[in-house]
């Protein structure tokens, strides 16, 4: 944003990214910059290294830390959760899925809503309703539980905010698979769905991107939903030549205009109505 305009009243305060030194975390940073955000406040275990700038201030800072949540998230207008587990299966560990994905979440979102800070992001991962599915199946197995982890920390921040009536909002990002190695598509490329049905890759820049930009809209708040690209055609054996995807959202405001907000009985992150039901797309399933 040009020096001198205004920022979009949701970032004319302070944000707080948590996990701000994470590839996603990062890239979150950035779109809020470029979103014009006036002060955002960047937190990670271990800033060595890291300079503050006209926006962003990095802050040390653990999820794990209660005391030291509700400092940082004084006087914000938005808190983004980023941050993962470094450590997967450990006896002893101090860095775990449960005490990062899950109880770091919780933590956070009682301290967004002791601070009364408006908005909290999540960013989550697909596949954390579908705990038998073989691809959480496998992550968890590997990493710790991190899939029941996540779903936990999931389902208490939903329940933290819902009880604090509507002080604090939440949104809650599932990205399919991370990947980096293709360039970010932008609003175009992204499909959006509810419900935990949906598989796919994106890439971080892309999910950041969403994450950022759920803080402008009123349709993202008090939602679950996942992010993946949408499928790209193949032409035929050996034309893997990816085609432009025709026009799908107008703008970012019609892109959240697809969800649904979770809403007792009709809740998809707790009664998946949606099964096998991409949203704003053809119709037809994608993936
Ligand atoms: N990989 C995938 O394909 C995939 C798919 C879907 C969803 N996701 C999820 O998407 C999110 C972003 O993924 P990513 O790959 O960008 O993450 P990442 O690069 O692993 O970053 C996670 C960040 O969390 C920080 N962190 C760990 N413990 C912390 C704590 N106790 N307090 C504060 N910060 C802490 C880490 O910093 P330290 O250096 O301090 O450890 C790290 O910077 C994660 O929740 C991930 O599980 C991943």
């Amino acid at each position: 944003m040009a020096s001198g305009s205004t920022s979009p009243p949701a970032l004319s305060t302070k944000v707080v990214v948590l996990g701000a030194k994470g590839r996603t975390g990062r890239l979150v940073l950035g779109h809020l910059k470029k979103l014009g955000a006036k002060e955002v406040v960047a937190v990670a275990r271990n800033i060595t290294g890291e300079t503050s700038d006209d926006v962003v201030k990095w802050e040390a800072g653990d999820v794990k830390e209660a005391g030291r949540l509700s400092t940082l998230l004084k006087g914000a207008s938005a808190v983004l959760f980023t941050a993962s587990a470094s450590q997967g299966w450990s006896l002893f560990g101090t860095n775990t899925p449960k005490q990062v994905d899950y109880e770091g979440c919780v933590l956070t979102a009682k301290a967004a809503v002791q601070a009364k800070v408006p908005q909290l992001v999540i960013v989550s991962s697909a596949f954390v309703a579908r705990p038998y599915h073989p691809i959480a199946l496998m992550l968890s197995t590997l990493f710790g539980r991190v899939m029941q982890w996540k779903r936990k920390g999931e389902l208490e921040a939903i329940s933290i905010t819902q009880q604090a009536g509507s002080v604090t909002s939440y949104t809650i990002v599932r990205p399919g698979g991370l990947s980096d190695k293709k360039p970010p598509k932008g609003l175009q490329g992204i499909q959006i769905s509810q419900g935990d049905t949906i598989n796919g890759m994106i890439t971080r820049d892309d999910t950041a991107l969403v994450t950022a930009q759920a803080l402008l809209h009123n349709t993202a708040k008090n939602t679950v939903f996942e992010v993946v690209w949408h499928k790209v055609e193949k032409k035929g054996e050996g034309e893997e030549e990816e085609q432009a995807p025709p026009q799908r959202y107008k703008d970012w405001t019609d892109f959240f205009s697809r969800l649904r907000p979770n809403n007792g009985a009709h809740d998809p992150a707790f009664y998946p109505a949606d099964h096998g039901q991409p949203m704003g797309g053809t119709g037809k399933t994608e993936l």
